[in-house]
């Protein structure tokens, strides 16, 4: 029993936080090269931006990253000696169209992609492609104003168009859009939206989270018209939303905060707005304006299959208490006292991991990719890099654990598990280097300093061997 034998263990990490390289190879500007570290960046991400260029006396995390731009080969080369089936990486859009209105794609861009997948197959490695990933040129914020743009959609499948040919026979995994639900709580890191004074935030976003929906759909269609072998998966942050207490508000305020978050997979998974979200859009006024074939093609173009994050449960209370709140991937929510915390205060909740793959699997009946999990810690190498990550090896053997139990117990349909950041990388919230990931440590500090040494960690010995053994030794 335990893990079919063709799972997919490997892991998972986004374009601007490693690769670096941001004005090489012909790339041009995105907007996460415009979030700066420090205490800026958290109103930067979720649109209160005032200008759309670089400022010297700001440090922006993603130009230089951990430079994968420069060592994939060495980096690839190590998640194969840990055995990895799979490594999802996400593509930056500027690489291949800088601007994103270009008549035709960068070939610089296009190789260096074509590079890395070769480099994975050559160690058996298939890719599992994150078309967008934080990810919005900012020539089309500046021209367009990002995905609150219709036009958005047709800039997104010319790129679509241009990977799914250029990489037709190299890439059959692929995501459109990385945590779709992240527009709601990161609008400017997950689409480009700047708000200005006055503007209907929550419209604004469920016109924008419409347009990327449109475009998943008519994704979906192209990648399989284009080559029939591939498979294409929405994602979103998943988490379930536990009520406090077994109050009746809190067991309904739960419930409105997991169909936030269900309410993306829904439209993609089951191809339609479902009823609950139309009646609730309608009543802020937030319904989006929609043209006349949306529906159907909605309808008509589901994802194969759902992937997710999952980092942290969340704990509704309908009275909220500010003193008693907890942090976590997305967003804030209150303190489930059962419960340990990271040193960032996400919870740690691996039980939560098989009652989410439950819910979801319950609810979407289709095969599941958990593709990013992992614990954000701060890590002390020895002289030779080394470092003893207890800690995290504790976080995923129970997060495994509770996985093989929702596969072997429970009968969940999971492909594959991409531990997130296998490499130590920039954190997306904070713009950190110190809150690492990795299985491989990055000697690079919060403020640039670094070799770029890479080195293994414990838990890179221990991933190897639950790869080996399929999981069976933990
Ligand atoms: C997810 C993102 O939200 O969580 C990743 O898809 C991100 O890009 C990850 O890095 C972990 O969050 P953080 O803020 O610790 O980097």
């Amino acid at each position: 029993m335990g893990f079919p034998k063709n799972f997919l263990w490997g892991g998972a990490t986004a374009a601007n936080q490693c690769e670096g390289g941001f004005n090489e190879g012909g790339r041009g500007l995105a907007n996460v090269d415009i979030c700066p570290s420090g205490e800026r960046r958290s109103a930067i991400i979720r649109g209160k931006v005032d200008d759309l260029f670089c400022k010297t006396e700001w440090h922006y995390p993603s130009h230089e990253a951990v430079d994968m731009y420069h060592h994939y080969k060495e980096d690839i080369a190590l998640f194969a000696e840990m055995g990895f089936k799979v490594y999802r990486l996400s593509i930056a859009w500027t690489r291949i169209f800088p601007n994103g209105d270009e008549q035709l794609p960068n070939k610089a861009g296009l190789q260096f992609y074509k590079n890395i997948f070769h480099e994975c197959h050559k160690y058996n490695i298939e890719p599992l492609v994150t078309i967008s990933h934080f990810d919005c040129p900012v020539h089309l914020i500046k021209t367009i104003g990002g995905w609150k743009n219709r036009k958005m959609i047709d800039y997104y499948l010319k790129l679509c168009k241009v990977l799914f040919t250029e990489y037709k026979g190299l890439v059959k995994y692929w995501l459109t859009f990385n945590e779709i639900n992240m527009i709601l709580h990161a609008p400017f890191m997950g689409a480009g939206l700047v708000f200005r004074e006055g503007d209907d935030e929550e419209k604004i976003k469920y016109q924008a989270a419409h347009h990327e929906l449109v475009a998943s759909a008519l994704a979906t269609k192209m990648a399989h018209k284009i080559d029939a072998e591939n498979k294409i998966g929405c994602m979103f942050a998943a988490g379930s939303a536990y009520p406090f207490s077994c109050k009746p508000q809190d067991v309904w305020e739960a419930l409105q905060v997991d169909r936030e978050n269900y309410f993306f997979v829904d439209v993609q998974s089951r191809g339609e707005y479902p009823s609950y979200a139309v009646k609730a859009l309608k009543r802020k006024n937030c319904m989006p304006l929609m043209q006349k074939d949306d529906t159907a093609i909605l309808k008509s173009h589901p994802v194969d299959f759902v992937a997710f994050s999952y980092y942290n449960s969340r704990c509704i209370a309908s009275e909220v208490d500010p003193a008693n709140m907890a942090a976590g991937n997305l967003f804030a929510s209150a303190k489930n006292p059962y419960l340990k915390y990271s040193q960032w205060g996400w919870p740690i909740d691996p039980l939560g991991l098989r009652i989410t793959l439950n819910e979801v699997y319950d609810r979407y009946q289709k095969p599941l990719f958990i593709v990013e999990n992992g614990l954000g810690a701060m890590d002390t190498p020895d002289e030779n890099g080394y470092v003893e990550d207890d800690y995290r090896i504790d976080y995923l053997r129970e997060h495994i654990k509770a996985m093989k139990d929702a596969v072997e117990l429970d009968g969940v349909d999971l492909i594959g598990y991409t531990a997130w950041g296998p490499i130590d990388l920039v954190s997306a919230s904070t713009g950190e280097m110190k809150k690492r990931y990795g299985f491989i440590y990055v000697d690079k500090d919060d403020d640039g300093n670094g070799t770029l040494a890479r080195s293994r960690k414990k838990s890179f010995y221990w991933y190897k061997r639950v790869i080996e053994t399929n999981g069976e030794i933990l």
